[in-house]
């Protein structure tokens, strides 16, 4: 407990009083050791790391294997994680005819809370979430099987064969080969996109106790299985205040491209500020950062990789984000509230750029998150402090009354 933290709990088992703080913004839920942000000058370290470091100097699984056991591997322990998630790519054969039973239109965050809670019906010994073992074997499944479910829905969606796993790629190679191969022939891996999906990976690990993050140490607190509580998360972060941002914001800069593009952006802007418009400038602003998301910067470098790489230098959506940027950095409105642009303001233009559809965005989100998820869940089940969630309310509904017979209500 810091200095400006006041452990509540004593407060309660004191007085028997609790707090109350709807939207949890003056409530810590845990001690963690895993991720730390500065929100005043836009830092983020997993687990002491810079994410800039991490972001240029290590790929996803390195910054999973960090995540889950605390330090960066050496090449030996970096060889064996790799080639212990490479051996659990596959998924039962049976999870295609689960996946059949959606229609073909529905959105793949649908069809990925399904598939990843059904994990826990066809994985039996890895459902006990108190056992380390269980638990072990489910972080492996889950990091490794991610990326096979996101392409098989987005493969079943279009209406072609799923590619099975190549295991000689790389996590982010073998993810576009399945996404992006067909089986009649050779998928070449792009190295720029490769990496610069990666580097998304990364971004998105892990980001403390963020809602999708609190929802899966909430769900995993009442001991259910790990593959239930990563559902649970997958779920919350569907929603466009968080995960599905990055849908939402690349749905704004198209609506505003197709209204006339840069030369409307004063016009949306205004309506942005005028807050009985409803419309919020998507992609900006964050309950923690009141300083530019570093994650956003990098995210803006690996833009400018990726549409360079692919010709698409003069990307008009590019051009209208930075336009976006540009003016909300300085307009008061922006400036006084502290709202910058946070990692989903340029990832979905990357995204987009690789071929990724709109609706997978958050479904690569969730892939990535997956591992921040279950290294929280594993600090969580291991702390000796810990207890099922259960926040109290205020009740502020009728007091005690009778039931009248139904003719005299
Ligand atoms: N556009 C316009 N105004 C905004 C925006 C925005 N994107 N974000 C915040 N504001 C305004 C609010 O209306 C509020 O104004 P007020 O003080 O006049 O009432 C003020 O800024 C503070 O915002 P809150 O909503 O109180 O901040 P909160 O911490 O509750 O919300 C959130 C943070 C949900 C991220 C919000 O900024 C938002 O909705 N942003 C757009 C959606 C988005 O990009 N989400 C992704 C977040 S990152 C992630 O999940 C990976």
């Amino acid at each position: 407990v810091g200095p400006d933290v006041i452990d509540i709990r004593k407060l309660y088992a004191q007085t028997g009083k609790f707090t109350y703080d709807p939207g949890f913004l003056s409530t810590a839920s845990c001690n963690s050791t895993i991720t730390y942000i500065d929100g005043d000058k836009g830092e983020l370290l997993y687990r002491g790391y810079p994410i800039e470091q991490l972001a240029t100097q290590c790929d996803y699984l390195d910054t999973c294997y960090l995540l889950l056991n605390g330090d960066l591997p050496d090449a030996t322990q970096r060889s064996d994680f790799h080639k212990l998630v490479i051996n659990h790519t596959m998924v039962n054969e049976q999870m295609q005819f689960f996946l059949r039973g959606f229609r073909r239109d529905a959105h793949p965050m649908a069809v990925l809370t399904g598939l990843i809670g059904g994990l826990s019906a066809f994985y039996h010994d890895s459902t006990d979430i108190n056992n380390p073992e269980h638990r072990h074997v489910a972080a492996i499944r889950l990091i490794a099987k991610m990326p096979t479910l996101v392409a098989m829905a987005y493969k079943y969606g279009i209406g072609q064969p799923y590619m099975y796993p190549k295991n000689d790629l790389s996590y982010s190679g073998n993810f576009l080969r399945m996404m992006f191969g067909t089986p009649c022939e050779e998928y070449v891996v792009n190295p720029v996109l490769e990496r610069a999906l990666d580097r998304i990976f990364i971004l998105h690990a892990d980001h403390e106790q963020n809602a999708s993050t609190s929802t899966v140490r909430l769900c995993g607190s009442s001991g259910t299985n790990p593959f239930a509580a990563i559902a649970a998360g997958v779920a919350c972060l569907w929603g466009p205040a968080h995960g599905g941002a990055n849908e939402a914001c690349l749905n704004m800069l198209e609506d505003i491209q197709r209204q006339g593009g840069v030369s409307k952006v004063g016009e949306f802007m205004e309506k942005v500020k005028d807050k009985n418009s409803g419309v919020k400038l998507m992609g900006f602003g964050h309950r923690v950062y009141k300083n530019y998301d570093p994650r956003a910067k990098l995210m803006q470098e690996t833009c400018n990789e990726v549409l360079a790489e692919l010709g698409l230098e003069n990307d008009p959506l590019f051009k209208l984000a930075k336009e976006l940027e540009k003016i909300a950095l300085e307009d008061e409105y922006f400036v006084s509230r502290k709202l910058y642009p946070n990692v989903d303001f340029y990832s979905g233009i990357v995204q987009r750029a690789i071929g990724i559809p709109v609706n997978l965005f958050t479904g690569i989100f969730a892939l990535a998150r997956t591992v921040g998820w279950i290294a929280q869940l594993n600090e969580m089940i291991s702390d000796p402090e810990y207890k099922i969630g259960r926040p109290r309310q205020l009740f502020v509904g009728a007091a005690s009354r009778d039931v009248q017979p139904v003719g005299e209500r």
